[in-house]
């Protein structure tokens, strides 16, 4: 694998050795949930201003579809942790062949595991996703494994140029987080732009070769931002990525709806995942620190959604992955070409 301190520098990145490891097994066991539950639950303790206040349910973390994915092969990037974890995994249980994708080794074999364990299907490819080599080893393992692909979740995204798999050390790791283009280093601006934008065009363009020689169609769907939409104060590698990853979505439906191949991405506010739990440490430091700044960034951080709920609830994986799982399915036969904010009526006010 690339080491990981050459790739968080920005420089002499090798290509990764991709290893894969095949793991298949008999059809899924495991049971969905019967129904989904109610839309609403009242507030608890009520509102005494509002009586009637309602928290919406999330969508229960192992609810799925038996079936939906049956016969076709799905690719998932940045499936060891948070929503690519929680997408592998229901992609598998509604009957999917997954190809899981991510540079963190053990977490990303543990999920492969998981899956076979539950009786499910699936190989993992170990690497970083901006290495050119790595994408096309993914591809393989799809073509070798399972005889091609229908639909990739090219969902591998990082906030800053901190390797996910090392803690968070905000004293050490000052030239590495999100910071104001004046203050920016250069490692700020390049992992995040190599892994986000660059990462997504690559794991595409692997894709899109397979896609165009199995001539069959398919459905690809990147996981952007609501930064990927507008503005946020003090990320701008980031806003400028994922403004990159809607623009590729956007380019890609062009070029490839006349060969049935559908492009969309989602853009998520905040959502609890791994990502979101490091971020927050990571500010909490930098305050701790005695790191000022002029707090116009953190004017609006709830969503509607989120500022109505009683306990400032962000989305759950969960939440998301259901759109991710739709737009990947034919059942979204019509949808081609957009940037969906998945996102709790952030972008709404
Ligand atoms: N959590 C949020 O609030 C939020 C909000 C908006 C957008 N997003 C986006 O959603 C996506 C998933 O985020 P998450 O919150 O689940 O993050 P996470 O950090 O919990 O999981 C991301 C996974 O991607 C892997 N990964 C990252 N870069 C990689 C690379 N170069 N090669 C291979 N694997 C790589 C990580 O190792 C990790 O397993 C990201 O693209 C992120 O930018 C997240």
């Amino acid at each position: 694998m690339v080491d990981r301190r050459e790739l968080l520098k920005g420089v002499g990145l090798a290509a990764a050795a991709a290893a894969t490891v095949a793991a298949t097994s008999e059809p899924v066991a495991a049971e969905a949930p019967e129904a989904l539950g109610p839309y609403a639950s009242p507030w608890d303790p009520p509102d005494p201003d509002f009586p009637g206040r309602q928290n919406i349910v999330p969508v229960p973390d192992d609810f799925f579809e038996p079936g939906r994915f049956a016969g076709k092969t799905a690719i998932v990037t940045g499936s060891a942790r948070g929503m690519g974890r929680h997408a592998a995994i229901r992609l598998a249980r509604e009957g999917a062949n997954v190809v899981a994708v991510d540079w963190l080794a053990d977490e990303g074999k543990a999920v492969v595991d998981g899956i076979v364990a539950e009786g499910g299907t699936a190989v993992f490819v170990e690497g970083d996703i901006s290495e050119t080599e790595v994408c096309d080893a993914m591809v393989k393992a799809a073509v070798d494994n399972y005889g091609g692909f229908d639909c990739a979740l090219n969902n591998a995204g990082v906030m800053d140029a901190i390797f996910p798999g090392d803690p968070i050390d905000y004293a050490k790791q000052k030239g590495l987080v999100m910071s104001r283009i004046d203050e920016a280093s250069d490692a700020y601006w390049d992992v995040v732009i190599r892994v986000n934008a660059t990462g997504t065009f690559k794991s595409m363009r692997a894709e899109l070769r397979q896609l165009l020689k199995q001539a069959r169609g398919g459905s690809i769907v990147n996981v952007a931002s609501v930064a990927g939409l507008r503005g946020f104060g003090g990320t701008p590698s980031y806003v400028a990525s994922k403004h990159a990853v809607n623009g590729l979505t956007k380019n890609a439906a062009i070029d490839y709806a006349p060969f049935g191949i559908r492009v969309n991405s989602v853009c998520m506010g905040t959502t609890i995942t791994p990502m979101y739990d490091r971020a927050f440490d990571l500010l909490r430091q930098r305050a701790a620190s005695g790191y000022r700044d002029t707090g116009i960034g953190m004017l609006k951080i709830d969503s509607l959604l989120q500022w109505s709920n009683q306990k400032k609830m962000g989305s759950t994986a969960a939440e998301q992955v259901a759109v991710m799982l739709f737009l990947l399915s034919p059942e979204s036969s019509n949808l081609t070409g957009a940037n969906f904010a998945t996102d709790g009526g952030f972008t709404t006010y």
